[in-house]
C-alpha cells in the first residue's frame, strides 16, 4: 500500500497559548515559530488576529520570521476575516459552531444561519486569493446530518480543506474514525482534525482518523492548550511514524530540543513520565531493567524508538532499585574503575540513602563513590571561594564568584535575568575557554513548606560534545543551593570529559 503523508499543523502559538494563564512574549512566539521551522512541521497557526491589535501585530511578524506556511484563525465574520488578511498569513482557519449546545447557548443562530454565514466567510476568504480552512466546532457532538450539510455547502462555496474538532475531547477511536469517515465519503477536498485531551483519548482520536483518510493532525507540542490541552506533537508524530502505510515530514531528531523550549517558556513543568519527551522516558533503574538494557537496548524500551530518534537521552539511575551492572555503567562513565567488590559496597551505601527517601543525583553518587574508591586523579575543575550576590529592587541582579581554576584564582562577575542566572554567567566566565557548558535542565523542588521551606536544586549540564551532567544542591537559600548544584555539575562534567577525552 502507498504510504500517506500526514501533515503535522502545529497551533502550539494558537490553541497552546489558550492554556490558562499563559501568554507568550513577541520574542518567544517568533523563537517557537523558529524552532518549529526546524523541526519542520508543515503549518503554524500563529494565533488568532481579530482577538487584539497586538495579535494580529504577532501573528504578521511570526508570518514574517517563519519560513513555514502559516495560519490564522478567524469567526465567520467580515472584520475576522479582514484582520487575518491584514496578518499576512498563508492560511485562514474559519470556524463556526454546529453542536446543537454550542449553537443554542454561544453562537445564537439559526443553523440555516450559520450554514450561510459560513459559506460567505469561506467566499471572502477564498476571493482574497487566501486558502482556507473550515472547522465546524464541537464536530463530534454535532448531529451527523448537519455536519455533512455544512461540509459539502463549504467545499462548494471554495474550502481547501475541511478540519474536525473534537472540541470537548468526548470522542473515542471507534467514533471519530467513524465521523472522518462520513466526512471523507460526502466530500473531496482534504481532512484534518483537532482533538482535545479532555479523557486522555486525544492522540489515539487523531490516528484513528488518520485510518479514515484524513491526512492532517492538528497538534501542540507538549499537548498544552485549553484545559487538558490538545493531541501531543510528539507522541502523534512517534505514533505516525510506527503505523505501516503513514508517515509525517517532522525532523524528530528536534523534538526534545522543542519540548524543553515550549517547557520553559510556558512555565508548564512536564511529568517526568510523560511519553517520548519526559525525563524519565528512557531512563532505567531497577537492576533487571537497566542490565537487560545494557545487553540489548531493545530488551525494556520500545526499539522503534530510540532517545537519539527523538534528540533525548539514555539515563542509568541510580536508587533504590539499582543493579550492579547499572551502577558500574554510571561510574565508568563519570571516569572511574571500580572493582566488583567496591560496586557492591557503593550499592549498599546508595540503597541506604535511597531507602530513606533521599533524591541522589549523579554527582551526589560520585560523591559516595568517592568515599569507597578515593579521589580519582586531577582532582576538581572549579574550587569555590566566595560567591557574592546583588540583586535589589529594578537593578539587574549580578553575580562575583572567586573560585580556584586549575591551581589559578579567578574572579568574575556576571548579570542576569535573576540572581541564578547571574551566578551561571559568572560561573561561564570562571570557567572561560576551559569548557563550553549549557544548562539543559534546572528544577526547583521545595522539600519542606512555608517561607523557609529547604529547596532541592537539581542541575543538568551539557558540554559542546554533548556529554551530560546532574547535580544536586540543598539548603534554604535558594541561590546558594544553586550555586551548588552548579558547582558539582561542572566539576563532574569535567571529570566526565576528562575519561572521555572531550575535556
Ligand atoms: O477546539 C476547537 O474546536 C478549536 C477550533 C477553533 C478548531 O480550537
Ligand atoms: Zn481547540
Amino acid at each position: 500500500m502507498a504510504e500517506t503523508k500526514v501533515e503535522i499543523f502545529d497551533t502550539t502559538l494558537r490553541d497552546g497559548e489558550q492554556t490558562p494563564g499563559l501568554s507568550f512574549t513577541l520574542d518567544e512566539k517568533i523563537e517557537i515559530a523558529k524552532a518549529l521551522d526546524e523541526l519542520e512541521v508543515d503549518v503554524i497557526e500563529a494565533g488568532f488576529p481579530a482577538s487584539s491589535p497586538d495579535e494580529l501585530n504577532a501573528v504578521r511578524e511570526i508570518t514574517r520570521a517563519s519560513e513555514t506556511a502559516t495560519c490564522g484563525l478567524a469567526r465567520v465574520k467580515r472584520g475576522d476575516i479582514d484582520a487575518a488578511l491584514e496578518s499576512e498569513v498563508d492560511i485562514i482557519h474559519l470556524f463556526a459552531s454546529t453542536s446543537d449546545i454550542q449553537i443554542k447557548k454561544s453562537m445564537r443562530m439559526t443553523k440555516d444561519e450559520i450554514i450561510e454565514r459560513s459559506v460567505d466567510s469561506v467566499k471572502a476568504v477564498v476571493d482574497e486569493g487566501k486558502y482556507c480552512l473550515f472547522s465546524p466546532m464541537d464536530a463530534t457532538r454535532t448531529d451527523p446530518d448537519y455536519l455533512v450539510a455544512i461540509s459539502q455547502a463549504v467545499e462548494e462555496a471554495g474550502a481547501d480543506m475541511i478540519n474536525i474538532p473534537d472540541t470537548v475531547g468526548v470522542a473515542w477511536p471507534k467514533e471519530m474514525e467513524e465521523m472522518t469517515a462520513l466526512v471523507h465519503e460526502n466530500v473531496e477536498i482534504p481532512l484534518s482534525v483537532h482533538c482535545h485531551n479532555d479523557y486522555g483519548m486525544a492522540v489515539a482520536n487523531s490516528l484513528a482518523s488518520v485510518d479514515a483518510g484524513v491526512t492532517q493532525i492538528q497538534v501542540t507540542v507538549n499537548g498544552i492548550g485549553e484545559r487538558a490541552g490538545n493531541a501531543a506533537l510528539e507522541e502523534t508524530v512517534m505514533n505516525v511514524d510506527r503505523m505501516e502505510d503513514a508517515y509525517t515530514d517532522i525532523a524528530k531528531d528536534h523534538i526534545f530540543s522543542t519540548s524543553k523550549l515550549i517547557e520553559r517558556l510556558s512555565g508548564l513543568q512536564l511529568p517526568p513520565t510523560k511519553p517520548v519527551v519526559g525525563r524519565n522516558a528512557f531512563s532505567h533503574e531497577s537492576g533487571i531493567h537497566a542490565a537487560g538494557v545494557i545487553a540489548d537496548q531493545n530488551t525494556f524500551e520500545p526499539g522503534l524508538m530510540n532517545p537519539e530518534t527523538v534528540g533525548h537521552r539514555r539515563r542509568f539511575i541510580v536508587g533504590k532499585h539499582a543493579g550492579r551492572q547499572g551502577l558500574t555503567k554510571v561510574l565508568t562513565e563519570a571516569g572511574l574503575d571500580p572493582t566488583e567488590e567496591e560496586v557492591k559496597g557503593i550499592l549498599e551505601k546508595v540503597k541506604g540513602i535511597s531507602n530513606n527517601g533521599k533524591k541522589l543525583s549523579e554527582a551526589d553518587l560520585y560523591a559516595i563513590a568517592e568515599t569507597e574508591l578515593g579521589k580519582p586523579e586531577g582532582g576538581e575543575l572549579v574550587d569555590l571561594d566566595q560567591v557574592f550576590v546583588m540583586t535589589a529592587n529594578k537593578a539587574t541582579p549580578t553575580a562575583t564568584i572567586t573560585a580556584e581554576i586549575n591551581g589559578k584564582t579567578k574572579t568574575e562577575s556576571g548579570n542576569g535575568v535573576g540572581p541564578v542566572d547571574a551566578v551561571f554567567k559568572a560561573m561561564k566566565r570562571i570557567i572561560g575557554d576551559e569548557k563550553k557548558i549549557e544548562i539543559s535542565e534546572f528544577r526547583m523542588d521545595a522539600i519542606t513548606g512555608g517561607s523557609d521551606a529547604v529547596a532541592d536544586v537539581f542541575v543538568t549540564l551539557e558540554d559542546e560534545h554533548g556529554v551530560a551532567a546532574e547535580a544536586r544542591g540543598a539548603g534554604d537559600d535558594i541561590v546558594i543551593a544553586s550555586v551548588e548544584a552548579l558547582l558539582n555539575a561542572v566539576n563532574l562534567l569535567a571529570r566526565k570529559g576528562r575519561t572521555n577525552g572531550s575535556g
